[in-house]
């Protein structure tokens, strides 16, 4: 599906989806910056006529926010604190929770955070880490930057339980864990048994077009208290990511 051009029902005939996982957006925080208007038309007003769409369906619209709906000062946001973006992207983010919090009682937001996974063939923090490893080349990491690494599997999974249970409004759906991103690249090269090459540069010498949130980990309690879930340890994500390394060496 186009967001610039499609409707739903074109796209999706005779099926009726008791809920729709909106996870579409236009995610590279600079771009968003540099194309305002149409990132802003993907990521908000395409995505609200979208949910519009969904909902004359019949179907429960799910939304994928994220962490960078925080400004990052503090760290280990829950559900209560309240947002205020300091980027287009969380900004954009943060609209269309304001939509659903306001127009779609029976809508369900979570805010992510960084999904890893065990695939070395997928593109995510790991492969790109892991493909600097056997290069020789340095993991840099932004000083203080911190996060809660989530498996990309756990995500899933806690989705269609929240579809089916017909959980409703807004939960932080992370890891449990929360690292500085350099303490979690040292546990990956650990756990490779290479020798580290971390370098720590300030945010400000990233040179990135746009801001971003620093201390973007989440408080995840009210998810585990109300569902029961739990998340896959890091540890234990890195361990099945050497695992598919080694069997496809
Ligand atoms: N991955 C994370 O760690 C993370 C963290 C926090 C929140 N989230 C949220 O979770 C969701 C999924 O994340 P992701 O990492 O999978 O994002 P992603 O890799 O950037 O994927 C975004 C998807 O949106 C599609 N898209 C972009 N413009 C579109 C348009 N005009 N019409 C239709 N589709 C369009 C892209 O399609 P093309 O590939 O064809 O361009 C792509 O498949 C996003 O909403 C993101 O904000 C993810």
């Amino acid at each position: 599906m186009n967001l610039l051009t499609d409707r739903i029902a074109d796209v999706i005939g005779d099926f009726r989806p008791t809920h729709t996982i909106i996870a579409a957006v236009i995610s590279n925080m600079d771009r968003c910056l540099a194309e305002r208007e149409m990132s802003y038309r993907v990521n908000v007003t395409n995505t609200i006529r979208l949910i519009e769409d969904v909902r004359s369906m019949g179907s429960r619209p799910v939304f994928l926010s994220t962490n960078f709906v925080f400004d990052g000062s503090v760290g280990c946001y829950n559900e209560e604190a309240p947002i205020s973006p300091v980027n287009e992207y969380g900004r954009h983010k943060a609209e269309v929770e304001g939509y659903l919090r306001a127009n779609v009682p029976e809508g369900l937001v979570t805010r992510l955070s960084t999904n890893v996974g065990d695939n070395p063939g997928e593109a995510h923090l790991f492969s790109q880490w892991y493909q600097l490893l056997i290069e020789n080349k340095p993991i840099v990491c932004i000083d203080g930057a911190m996060i809660s690494p989530t498996y990309v599997e756990d995500v899933a999974h806690a989705l269609v339980t929240c579809c089916e249970r017909k959980i409703t409004g807004l939960f932080h759906l992370a890891n449990t864990e929360s690292f500085y991103r350099n303490d979690l690249a040292l546990k990956f090269c650990d756990a490779f048994g290479k020798k580290a090459n971390i370098i720590r540069k300030p945010l400000r010498e990233f040179g990135f077009l746009d801001n971003r949130a620093l201390k973007a980990d989440l408080d995840s309690s009210k998810f585990v208290h109300t569902t029961g879930l739990s998340f896959t340890p890091m540890g234990e994500v890195i361990r099945r990511f050497i695992e598919n390394v080694r069997l496809n060496q």
